[in-house]
C-alpha cells in the first residue's frame, strides 16, 4: 500500500474518519462501569484495530530490548538483525532501554514511516528515581512522609526522561516490602500497605501529570507478591496466604489503579504455585475485572519463558498461551507472543478476541500518550538539550533528599555541628563517593555525577576537614555481583583513620552500603556493615568516641552496636545527585530532619522478616517470667531496634490531649481523632503525625496495629498545633472471612504518636452489622 500522508497520520486520520467501534462483544470479563464509558477513544482504537493483521495485532504485544546501535547501520546477524526485521514488519509494539531523542527518534521513524500501519512505538525505561538528575532511592524519599515533594520528584523524572524521547516509566515499585534480605526494598516504600498506597498516588500523578500533555506513563509493579520472597532471596518462590494478599499486598496495586496508573507490570514469583504471568485470577479476575483497570499488563523481563523454569509451562509456546490466557498483554523479552501467538490462535487455543483485547489497551495507552497524533512529540533534540539537568531540577532533588533523611539517635545534642572552630576527621571510603549516592537502578545517570559527602562538606568553610579512607567497601570497581567483591580483608587503611580521628573534635564516620550492594538481584544474609567497616568504626571509637556516625545504604541494616555506642547516626540512604549537600545541610543544622523510618531496623537478621503491623501470636507475653513458653527469641529482644515510623529531629514534641469526639461509631458515622502536638524545643521543625488503629477480634486475625493516617505539620518553637484525623467505615474496612472487603463490628484502639510505638491511646466501638461470627452453626 502507498500513502501519500505521513503515515502516522494515516492511523489517526483513519481512526477519527471510522468514528465507531466494529468490534465484536468482548469475550472479556468487563465491568458495569467499563461497559458504560465506551470513550471515543476507543472508537478510534478500535478503528485502528480492524486494520490489523493477526501477526500485527501480536506485534504490539512483543517488547524487545534496543542494544544495537540504532543510528549505524541495520543489524546483519543474530537476535539484533531479527528485532530490527520485526520493527520493520509492524511486529514491535515497545520497545525498553532505548534512550536519547537521537535513538528514539530513529526507532520511531521506522516504526511510523517503514511498516504497513505506521503504529507508533512507545518506549519504556526503568525511571526509578530520575533519569539524569537523581532523586533519593523511593525507600528514601518514602521517609519523608511528604507526599507533595514525592509527587514532585516524580514529575523530575518524568520531565527530564520525557525530553529524552521516553514514553513510560517501570515505577512506582509499591511492593510492601518486609524483608530488608531482599535488595529490592531500595526500590519501594517499605513495609506498610497504608504509606505504599498515599505514596503510589502520589508517584502515579507526578509520572503521569495531565495526560496529553509531555508524560511518562507510569507501570505499577511487580503485580503480586514479588517481595514476599522466601528467605529474601530475589526470585525465589512466594508462599502467601489470601488475606496477606489483599489485606498487605494489593492495596497499594489498587491504590495506584485509582490514581490512573495507564500500565501494571506483573512479576517473577509464583503465587499459590501459579507463576504471576500465568495468574488469571491476579490479572483478569481483581485487576482487570474487580478494579475495571483499563490499562495494560506487561510482563516482566523474560517472565514468561520462566514458567518453563518453574515447573509450569512446558515449553514457550504453552507459557505464551497460559501468559495470553492469565491477561498478560505485552511480552518483555520472552519471544513468546511473537513467535507463537498468532499459531496459538489459528489453533484455537487462544481467542482472537484474547489478543485484540490486549491490543486495544496498548494502543490506548499510546492515543492517551498523544502518540498517534504525534509519533515524535517525544523527540525535539533541542528540548532535549534544555530540559535535562536544568538548575530547577538539582534543586528539587535537594529538597526531597533533605527530606528525606532520619535522625536516629542525638545524644547530648551532639549535632547540629558548630560551623566555626573544630577539627573534624571525616572517614570512610563512601564519604568521597560520588556514584554510590545516585544508589541502585539509577541507570540513565552517568557515574561519578553525584555530590560527595566530603563535597558537602566542604561547602562550610569554618571548620578544619580531614580525610581518611580507612577501608574501601568494595575491591576494585564495585560490580557487587559476587561476594568476593565486597572488601573482607584489607584493613591497611585503619592506622591512617585512628590518627585522623585521634587529632579531631569530631568524627565523621561515612559507613553502610555501596549503591550497587542493593537492589535487583543484590539479596544479602546479612545485613550489617559490609566487610570491615563494622571493626573501623569499633577501632575509631577507641581513638575518639565522638562520633557521628552517616549511614549510607538502601535498606535497613542491623547496626546494633552503633545504637548502643556512637552518640549520634544519620540515616542518609542513597539520596542521589544533591546527596553531599543534603547531609552537610542536615548535619550543620540548615535543615532540621524531619524522615521517619519506612521499614523497621532489626537488632540482628534472624529478626527479619520483622515489620509493626504483625500478628498478636496466641502468646504474645509472658506473665510468668520464668516461662518460655512464649512467642520470643532466648537470645534478643522482639522488638526492633528502631521501629516503622521513627525519626528524632533537632526539634523535640510532646503528645497530649487526646480525644476522640465520639467512642461508638455508628453506620454511615464518622468519629473524629483530635491530639495536640507541642514543639517543646527552641528550633522551628516538622513532625509527622501518625494515626494507627488496632482491630482487637475479627473475623480474621488483625495486626497489632494499623497506619491508618499521618499529617506533616511545621511547629515553630514553643508552640502547639491541633491535628484532627477523621475515622469512618472506609477506615476499619478490611478483607474478611467473607472474602471481601468490608467493616466489621468491634471494639478499635486509637494510637497516635510520633512513631509505631506511639502510646497515647483512646478506645472506641463500631456496632454497625450483627456479627457473622454469632450466627455461624
Ligand atoms: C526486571 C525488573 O524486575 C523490572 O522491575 C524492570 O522494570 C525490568 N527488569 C526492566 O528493566
Amino acid at each position: 500500500m502507498k500513502y501519500n500522508l505521513p503515515k502516522y497520520a494515516f492511523a489517526a486520520l483513519l481512526a477519527i474518519a471510522l468514528g465507531c467501534s466494529t468490534a465484536k462483544q468482548d469475550k472479556i470479563v468487563q465491568t458495569d462501569a467499563q461497559q458504560k464509558t465506551q470513550l471515543p477513544i476507543d472508537r478510534k482504537v478500535d478503528s485502528v484495530l480492524n486494520l490489523m493483521t493477526l501477526e500485527e495485532k501480536v506485534g504490539q504485544m512483543n517488547q524487545y530490548n534496543g542494544f544495537w546501535d540504532v543510528t549505524g547501520p541495520a543489524p546483519q546477524e543474530g537476535s539484533a538483525a531479527r528485532k530490527y526485521e520485526h520493527l520493520k514488519n509492524g511486529w514491535v509494539g515497545s520497545m525498553l532501554n532505548v534512550r536519547g531523542v537521537k535513538d528514539v527518534k530513529a526507532l520511531q521513524k521506522i516504526a511510523v514511516e517503514e511498516t504497513r500501519l505506521g503504529i507508533p512505538v512507545i518506549f519504556g525505561y526503568d525511571v526509578i528515581h530520575g533519569y539524569k538528575t537523581i532523586s533519593p532511592i523511593p525507600l528514601a524519599e518514602a521517609a519523608s512522609w511528604d507526599m507533595e515533594a514525592i509527587k514532585k520528584s516524580a514529575e523530575i523524572c518524568a520531565a527530564e526522561a520525557a525530553a529524552s524521547g521516553l514514553n513510560w516509566t517501570f515505577a512506582p515499585m509499591v511492593d510492601v516490602a518486609r524483608d530488608a534480605r531482599w535488595g529490592r526494598v531500595m526500590e519501594g516504600a517499605g513495609e506498610d500497605p497504608y504509606l505504599n498506597s498515599r505514596i503510589a498516588e502520589a508517584r502515579v500523578k507526578g509520572f503521569q501529570g495531565d495526560l496529553g500533555e509531555f508524560n511518562l506513563a507510569a507501570c505499577a509493579k511487580h503485580f503480586a507478591g514479588y517481595a514476599f520472597a522466601e528467605a529474601g532471596r530475589d526470585y525465589n518462590t512466594v508462599d502467601i496466604s489470601d488475606n496477606t494478599l489483599h489485606n498487605v499486598i494489593l492495596p497499594p496495586f489498587k491504590a495506584a489503579a485509582d490514581a490512573g496508573a495507564l500500565t501494571f507490570m506483573n512479576s517473577f514469583n509464583e503465587l499459590e504455585g501459579i507463576p504471576a504471568t500465568g495468574n488469571a485470577y491476579l490479572q483478569r479476575e481483581i485487576l482487570k475485572g474487580e478494579w475495571g483497570f483499563q490499562g495494560y499488563v506487561v510482563s516482566d523481563w523474560g517472565s514468561m519463558a520462566e514458567m518453563m523454569a518453574h515447573g509450569y509451562a512446558k515449553d514457550l509456546k504453552q507459557a505464551a498461551e497460559y501468559a495470553a490466557k492469565a491477561g498478560s498483554d505485552m511480552d518483555m523479552e520472552s519471544y513468546g507472543y511473537v513467535q507463537h501467538l498468532a499459531e496459538l490462535v489459528r489453533e484455537g487455543r487462544v481467542s482472537e478476541e484474547t489478543v485484540n483485547e490486549a491490543v486495544r489497551r496498548i494502543l490506548r495507552v499510546k492515543f492517551m500518550l498523544g502518540l498517534f497524533d504525534d509519533p515524535y512529540k517525544y523527540c525535539d533534540e533541542t528540548r532535549e538539550q534544555q530540559t535535562i539537568g536544568k538548575k530547577e531540577f538539582h534543586d528539587g532533588v535537594l529538597d526531597m533528599a533533605k527530606k528525606s533523611i532520619v535522625l536516629l539517635k542525638n545524644d547530648n545534642n551532639m549535632l547540629p555541628l558548630k560551623k566555626q572552630g573544630q577539627k573534624i576527621a571525616v572517614i570512610g571510603a563512601l564519604a568521597t563517593d560520588k556514584t554510590s549516592p545516585l544508589g541502585s537502578w539509577r541507570i540513565g545517570a552517568d557515574d561519578g555525577t553525584a555530590i560527595s559527602v566530603m563535597e558537602g562538606l566542604q561547602q562550610y568553610k569554618g571548620n578544619n576537614l580531614t580525610y581518611a579512607k580507612g577501608a574501601d567497601v568494595a575491591l576494585g570497581e564495585p560490580k557487587f555481583t559476587t561476594r568476593t567483591d565486597i572488601n573482607t580483608t584489607d584493613k591497611s587503611g585503619f592506622a591512617e583513620a585512628v590518627a585522623a580521628a585521634k587529632n579531631a573534635d569530631v568524627v565523621i564516620m561515612v559507613l553502610g552500603e555501596h549503591g550497587l550492594q542493593t537492589g535487583e538481584g543484590r539479596s544479602r544474609s546479612d545485613i550489617d556493615l559490609p566487610g570491615v567497616q563494622q571493626e573501623l568504626l569499633e577501632t575509631v571509637y577507641k581513638a575518639n568516641p565522638n562520633i557521628v556516625l552517616v549511614l549510607t545504604n538502601g535498606r535497613p541494616l542491623a547496626i546494633p552496636w552503633a545504637a548502643e555506642n556512637v552518640p549520634a547516626i544519620v540515616e542518609a540512604w542513597h539520596l542521589g545527585t544533591q546527596s553531599g549537600n543534603a547531609i552537610a545541610q542536615v548535619l550543620y543544622g540548615d535543615h532540621n530532619p524531619a524522615g521517619k523510618l519506612p521499614m523497621s531496623f532489626p537488632r540482628n537478621v534472624g529478626q527479619v522478616p520483622i515489620y509493626y503491623n504483625h500478628k498478636n501470636t496466641g502468646r504474645p507475653s509472658n506473665e510468668d517470667p520464668d516461662s518460655v513458653f512464649w512467642s520470643h527469641y532466648t537470645d534478643v529482644e522482639n522488638s526492633p531496634l528502631y521501629p516503622f515510623g521513627y525519626g528524632l529531629s533537632y526539634s523535640t514534641f510532646e503528645y497530649g490531649n487526646l480525644r476522640l469526639s465520639s467512642d461508638k461509631l455508628a453506620a454511615n458515622g464518622k468519629i473524629t481523632v483530635t491530639v495536640d502536638v507541642k514543639n517543646t524545643s527552641n528550633r522551628d521543625g516538622r513532625e509527622v503525625v501518625q494515626l494507627y488503629l488496632h482491630d482487637l477480634y475479627a473475623s480474621v486475625t488483625r495486626p497489632v496495629r494499623e497506619l491508618k493516617g499521618f499529617e506533616t505539620i511545621d511547629i515553630k518553637a514553643g508552640q502547639s498545633k491541633t491535628v484532627t484525623f477523621t475515622i469512618d467505615e472506609k477506615t476499619i474496612e478490611f478483607y474478611t472471612a467473607n472474602k471481601k472487603w468490608e467493616a466489621e463490628p468491634g471494639d478499635f484502639k486509637v494510637y497516635v504518636g510520633g512513631s509505631s510505638d506511639a502510646t497515647l491511646n483512646g478506645s472506641f466501638t463500631y456496632t454497625h452489622q450483627k456479627n457473622e461470627k454469632d450466627t455461624i452453626d
